[in-house]
């Protein structure tokens, strides 16, 4: 195995770091959904979650000690008031040899903004770009290479086309001012951080193959339907500079003169999560949605329940080279893991890494340019609406006191990183 990849590791603020009272930050759409009854497993919230704000020398140690080449974090908006622990991870992290790739918007919006209309105001795309520049004002002599959003297309579809995400609106098409305005801060925060000095900036958008129900042309139709919505609505703008036609239509005046162009700057690479394939039919009758989403049969699950195919993600990126042509930038995979049954003895995660790293090296043997491989996640922790329930961590993290455990995985991949199998 031969790819030469940077290895590294995958968090999100909300989901890691607790200290939500803390040294200024804000209220953010994650502590009033997840305190809203009902909305997450065991009416779980980020309040404490790995208590990282406190632990976080200790959790880079725990990086250093795996060897990892990279960090992707992200920067919880509602802390833009004080960007101190930010500094502090960003020294720590390089002190031990570890890049820093911080991820501007993972999912955790300032309650405040949300009030003012959220992603379905257009005001919260300048808003971004603003919030981009006074980070990387800050970070930026430190920090060079920055994603954008995470993955636009869950938090639209979750957070505001079927409302089990925060802010939790059920819109469903209804939604789709959301994905534009998403893209377009996209493009206006590409440009800030520019302006300052950025140089490599991509955004993390989660693909997924999409396996036709059969061959019948309802179904056939579906699956185009639902790829133009989780594969196409958020790449084709940024590598293309244009919807997917029937996308456009239902976007109408949404989309404003120049904001195509803007949404195109030129990236330097496009992250990639992904979990699995997804398989579509076509939809009964009385459907509120274009598309059926069916179970994948015959195929071993994670602990979530989520299919594993590891040939996906080859699947994935020979696709989306073969679409993109000359267009597609090199690309990271900025997430892929699984979550496994409480403890260290994980196997599974083991044989689910291996296997998805061969994929990997696959789709490179098949000429796709594959720059990068982050695990999610480093911990286990706040796994959104499912609370502390799904377990993706390398390390375990016992949530009553905090204590983290090394998983067998993680000796794994620390050992498989010494032996150079990821070198160029
Ligand atoms: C992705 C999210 C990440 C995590 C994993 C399991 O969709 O980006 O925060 O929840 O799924």
């Amino acid at each position: 195995m031969e790819i030469g990849v940077e290895i590294g590791v995958a968090t999100a603020a909300y989901q890691i770091e607790g200290a939500v009272a803390e040294d200024g930050r804000v209220p953010s759409i994650w502590d009033t959904f997840s305190h809203t009854p009902g909305r997450t497993l065991d009416g779980d919230t980020g309040d404490v979650a790995c208590d990282h704000y406190h632990r976080m020398p200790e959790d880079v140690a725990l990086m250093a000690d795996l060897g990892v080449d990279a960090y992707r974090f992200s920067i919880a908006w509602p802390r833009a008031s004080n960007l101190d622990f930010y500094d502090r991870l960003v020294d720590a992290l390089l002190e031990r040899g570890i890049a820093p790739l911080p991820t501007l918007f993972h999912w955790d919006l300032p309650q405040s903004i949300e009030d003012e209309g959220g992603w379905l105001s257009r005001s919260t795309a300048e808003r971004f770009a603003e919030y981009a520049g006074h980070v990387a004002d800050r970070l930026g002599d430190r920090v060079r290479r920055w994603i954008t959003l995470n993955e636009p297309f869950v938090h639209m579809a979750q957070g505001y086309a079927l409302g089990t995400h925060a802010p939790g609106h059920a819109l469903l098409l209804g939604a789709l001012p959301v994905a534009h305005h998403q893209l377009l801060a996209h493009g206006l925060a590409v440009a800030a951080l520019r302006e300052r000095g950025a140089t490599q900036v991509m955004i993390t958008n989660n693909c997924s193959p999409v396996l036709p129900a059969s061959d019948d042309d309802a179904d056939l139709a579906a699956a185009a339907v639902y790829d133009a919505f989780q594969n196409r609505l958020f790449n084709d703008p940024v590598l293309l500079g244009e919807y997917p036609d029937f996308i456009a239509g239902a976007l109408g005046d949404v989309v404003r003169d120049g904001d195509l162009a803007a949404i195109r700057a030129p990236l330097d690479a496009l992250g990639i999560n992904y979990y699995n394939p997804t398989r579509v039919g076509a939809p009964p009758d009385d459907a509120d949605l274009p598309f059926d989403i069916r179970p994948i049969e015959g195929v071993p699950t994670t602990a979530f329940g989520w299919p594993v195919v590891p040939s996906g993600l080859r699947d994935l990126l020979v696709g989306l080279r073969d679409r993109y042509g000359a267009a597609l930038p090199p690309i990271y995979i900025t997430e892929n893991g699984c979550s496994t049954e409480d403890g260290t003895a994980d196997r599974f995660r083991i044989d689910f890494l291996d296997a998805h790293l061969r994929a990997l090296d696959d789709a490179a043997a098949a000429g796709v340019d594959v720059r990068g491989y982050f695990v999610w996640s480093l911990l286990d922790n706040f796994e959104w609406a499912e609370g502390y329930s799904q377990r993706f961590g390398l390390v375990r993290v016992d949530f009553e006191t905090g204590e983290r455990t090394p998983k067998d995985s993680y000796r794994w991949l620390r050992d498989s990183i010494r032996s150079g199998r990821w070198r160029r």
